[in-house]
C-alpha cells in the first residue's frame, strides 16, 4: 500500500499542495470551508503530516536532499555535481530533485524528502517558496539555503553579493565608454536578479542615466528567453550599444540573434553575461562574465548542513552567508571611447 501524500489529499480535498501545507503548518490565512475540506480529506485518507519523523527517526539515514529549479542550467549542473561530490566523500548519498521552476512539483519533492526522512537539506528554491522551507523546519530536518533568500530565520543562508555583482557588470560597461546599456533580467521575483538590476541601476545613476523602459528586457535564465529578448532590443532607436544579460545563458541566446542579424560582437555590441560557466570561456567571442564562487557556495553549503546533522537541533545557530562575485573580462567586450 502506496504511502498517502500531500498531493493525495490536494487532490481529494480540491485544492493545490501549497493550500494543504498552509492547513498543516498555520503559514498562512485559510478560509473555513476549504480548510475544513482539507482536514476531512487528510482524516479520510489517513495522512499524517511527517512532523514527528525526525524526533521518531533512528538514527541517521547518511543521505542529504538536493532541490535545484533547473538541472538543465550547467550553474546548476555544475553545482550540483560539487555538492554530490562533498556529500559522497562525507559518506553521505545525495537525492537530487528537480523542481523545474514548478513550486508545485517543488512542493511535492519535500514530501518525499520528509518521507525518506533525509538527514538534511540544500535548498535552492523554484521561488520565494516559505511554506516549503517551513515544512522542513517543522520535521527538524536540517535546511541550508544557497542562492534564493528566503526571508524565514529557519535555516542558514549561503547567498552571493547580487547587488555588487549588477553593479561591477555595469561599471565595466560604463568603464569602457557605454551609457546605452541594455539589461536582460532574469524572472523579476527572483531575488537574485532583483537585486542584480539594483546594482545595474546604481552603476548607472552615479553617471547621471536613468535606462531606457525598453533597454530593460526580461528573461527566464533560459538561452531561449535570451535570444528572443534580443529581437526586441534590436527594434529599438537608437541601439544599445551593450547588452548586460543576468546569466551566461541568456547571454549565449542574445548573441546567438545578434549574429543572425548580422551584427559583430563587440564591434557593434559589447555583451556581459553572469555565471561564468565553463561555456562562456569556448564560445567565440569568449564571454565576459560575473564568475560565482561554486566551488566556495557549494563547499560552504555543505559544511554548514554536516555541522548541523551532527548538533542537536537546539544548538543550531542560522547564519547569513554573503559570497563576493568577481568579473571575468574576455573577448565580448570593447572599449567604445575611441569611437
Ligand atoms: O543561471 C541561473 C541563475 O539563477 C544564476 O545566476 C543563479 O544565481 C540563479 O539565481
Amino acid at each position: 500500500m502506496r504511502q498517502v501524500t500531500i498531493k493525495d489529499v490536494a487532490n481529494q480535498a480540491g485544492v493545490s499542495t501549497t493550500t494543504v501545507s498552509h492547513v498543516i503548518n498555520n503559514t498562512r490565512f485559510v478560509a473555513e470551508p476549504t480548510r475544513d475540506a482539507v482536514e476531512k480529506a487528510m482524516s479520510n485518507l489517513g495522512y499524517h503530516p511527517n512532523t514527528l519523523a525526525r524526533s521518531l527517526r533512528s538514527g541517521e539515514t547518511k543521505t542529504i536532499g538536493l532541490m535545484l529549479p533547473d538541472g538543465s542550467n550547467p550553474f546548476f549542473a555544475d553545482m550540483a555535481r560539487r555538492i554530490e561530490d562533498l556529500g559522497f566523500k562525507n559518506g553521505y548519498s545525495v537525492i537530487l530533485c528537480n523542481s523545474d521552476n514548478d513550486l508545485e512539483k517543488q512542493c511535492s519533492y519535500i514530501d518525499t524528502l520528509i518521507a525518506k526522512q533525509v538527514d538534511g537539506v540544500i535548498f535552492i528554491s523554484a521561488g520565494e517558496s516559505k511554506e516549503d522551507l517551513q515544512r522542513l523546519a517543522n520535521t527538524g530536518t536540517p535546511v541550508v539555503v544557497v542562492d534564493r533568500n528566503i526571508p524565514l530565520s529557519l535555516a542558514d543562508m549561503i547567498l552571493l553579493d547580487n547587488e555588487q555583482a549588477g553593479y561591477d557588470g555595469a561599471k565595466h560597461l560604463i568603464d569602457l565608454g557605454h551609457t546605452r546599456i541594455a539589461l536582460i533580467t532574469g524572472p523579476t521575483e527572483l531575488a537574485p536578479s532583483h537585486m542584480r538590476e539594483c546594482g545595474f541601476r546604481k552603476a548607472l545613476r552615479e553617471i547621471g542615466i536613468e535606462p531606457k523602459p525598453e533597454y530593460i528586457v526580461q528573461g527566464d535564465f533560459t538561452m531561449k528567453s535570451g535570444s528572443f529578448v534580443m529581437e526586441k532590443l534590436l527594434l529599438t532607436e537608437p541601439l544599445p550599444t551593450a547588452v548586460f544579460a543576468l546569466n551566461d545563458m541568456m547571454a549565449i541566446g542574445a548573441m546567438a540573434t545578434a549574429r543572425r542579424n548580422g551584427y559583430r560582437i563587440p564591434e557593434d555590441f559589447s555583451f556581459v553575461g553572469f555565471d561564468n560557466i565553463e561555456l562562456a570561456s569556448a564560445i567565440v567571442p569568449s564571454l565576459t562574465t560575473i564568475a560565482q564562487p561554486v566551488g566556495k557556495i557549494a563547499e560552504t553549503a555543505v559544511e554548514r548542513l554536516l555541522e548541523k546533522v551532527q548538533l542537536d537541533v537546539s544548538s543550531w545557530e542560522n547564519e547569513e552567508i554573503i559570497l563576493p562575485a568577481k568579473i571575468i573580462v574576455r573577448d565580448s567586450t570593447r572599449s567604445i571611447l575611441l569611437d
